[in-house]
């Protein structure tokens, strides 16, 4: 049986599709989330759903039961929080038995990065060396489904700021990751331990601006700010304060050139590689 976690999240519920597409049907296919109720479409698909949430380890073990192969999603929240959550994953799976971890990992986790998400994904991936168990991390890219977020509103006033400087990223969408993902579980055998799900090509925030710019027929420019600037900013408009030192956080990673990596790791799972920059704008923005 084949078990993935955080299920009614955008990233886990994009995996469950895919093994579903790829499998031809729900047989062997499991969820854990934290409120079934959310997952009661997946229940009447035949997916076996089973309440766990990773704060509470208590019960968890018993979410991963029969599980062969887990697809770990990262959670989301305060640093040391997410590290205690995966690591209550991680000791459930071990003691349920499972045969294999697939973790969603990130693709900074340089020991020397200034970003907090670093930090988290960093300390998984050694828990995950330390477990014992059979494991495989998948090192995602910038989500591109983001970008209308992170730069809508360039859409309105023209501009938008990052603390990012002249820093290049790749970005990839969620549904491609996801089809990532689901290969990597249902492959029989893997070469490799560590699998960089870059696009095929990196590019700085002027290069994104451009190509909104260019779909949109709206003028848009990226301006580099301060990595204090952009919290101040974040804060200011509400987000929490941790958020708002992470995200600024993670771009300063991004100009210290940590998320400036091309792998052909996704074409080795999927068969193809990921959509270009230019395609993901064209649907994320083409009907601004
Ligand atoms: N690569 C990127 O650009 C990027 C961007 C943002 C996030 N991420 C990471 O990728 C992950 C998946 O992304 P996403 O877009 O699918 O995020 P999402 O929609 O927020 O999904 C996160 C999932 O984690 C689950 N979760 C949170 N706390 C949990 C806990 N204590 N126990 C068990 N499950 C818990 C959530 O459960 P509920 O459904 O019950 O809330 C949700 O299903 C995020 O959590 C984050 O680690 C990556």
């Amino acid at each position: 049986m084949i078990l993935v976690t955080g299920a009614t999240g955008q990233l886990g519920r994009r995996i469950v599709d895919q093994l579903v597409a790829r499998r031809g049907g729900t047989a062997g296919l499991a969820v854990s989330v934290r409120d079934p109720a959310r997952a009661a479409d997946l229940a009447e698909r035949g997916i076996s759903v089973r309440p766990g949430d990773f704060d509470q380890p208590a019960g968890l073990a018993a979410a991963f039961a029969g599980a062969e192969k887990i697809v770990l999603v990262s959670t989301d929240g305060p640093r040391e929080a997410r590290i205690a959550q995966h690591r209550n994953a991680i000791a459930a799976a071990r003691q349920a038995g499972v045969g294999h971890i697939v973790y969603t990992s990130f693709i900074d986790v340089a020991a020397d990065s200034p970003a907090e998400f670093a930090a988290v994904h960093r300390t998984t991936e050694a828990d995950l060396a330390a477990s014992g168990l059979k494991f495989t991390v998948l090192r995602n890219p910038l989500y591109a489904d983001l970008l209308p977020m992170t730069v809508g509103a360039a859409l309105a006033t023209g501009v938008f700021q990052l603390p990012a400087g002249t820093g290049r990223a790749s970005f990839v969408s969620r549904a491609e990751l996801a089809e990532a993902a689901a290969a990597a579980v249902l492959a029989p055998a893997l070469a490799k331990t560590v699998y960089e799900l870059t696009g095929q090509a990196t590019h700085d925030y002027s290069e994104v601006a451009a190509a909104i710019a260019k779909v949109t027929g709206k003028p848009v420019r990226y301006a580099a700010v301060s990595a204090a600037d952009y919290t101040d900013a974040l804060a200011g408009g509400g987000l929490p304060a941790w958020l708002a030192g992470a995200l600024s956080t993670m771009y300063a990673a991004v100009a210290a050139g940590k998320f400036d990596r091309v792998s052909n790791d996704f074409a080795a799972l999927v068969g193809h590689p990921p959509r270009p920059l230019a395609c993901l704008v064209q649907e994320l923005f083409g009907r601004n």
